[in-house]
């Protein structure tokens, strides 16, 4: 596992999500209630962008056919089984720039 830098922090939007690409991830950043949090970006319904999704009750809200996973564990609202991957993510605030998004990805 390893801490990779995603984005500055002043590039989230409370309420919505960032699609942000590296290490062959495909991943969806969100903040919510000032917390942030990082998915993979891909729908497994039928492969929607979740970054685009808005979020609901702490949930990420799939815009194509309005799928809700949970945010904190990924799993799809009412339906136990069903889930997106989900990372461990902190933000670090350097001494000599802004706090930026890192997500605990399991590249080595
Ligand atoms: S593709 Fe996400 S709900 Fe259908």
């Amino acid at each position: 596992m390893s801490w990779t830098s995603l984005c500055d922090l002043s590039e989230l939007e409370e309420g919505g999500g960032k699609y942000v690409e590296i290490g062959g991830f495909q991943l969806a950043v969100f903040l919510n209630k000032g917390k942030v949090y990082v998915t993979d970006n891909t729908c497994p319904h039928a492969g929607g962008s979740l970054s685009g999704g808005v979020i609901q009750d702490d949930c990420v809200v799939c815009p194509w056919h309005a799928w809700p996973f949970r945010l904190d564990n990924g799993q799809l609202r009412d339906m136990p089984g069903c889930a997106i991957t989900t990372y461990k993510s902190r933000v670090v605030e350097p001494a000599d720039r802004p706090k930026i998004v890192q997500a605990n990805l399991p590249i080595f």
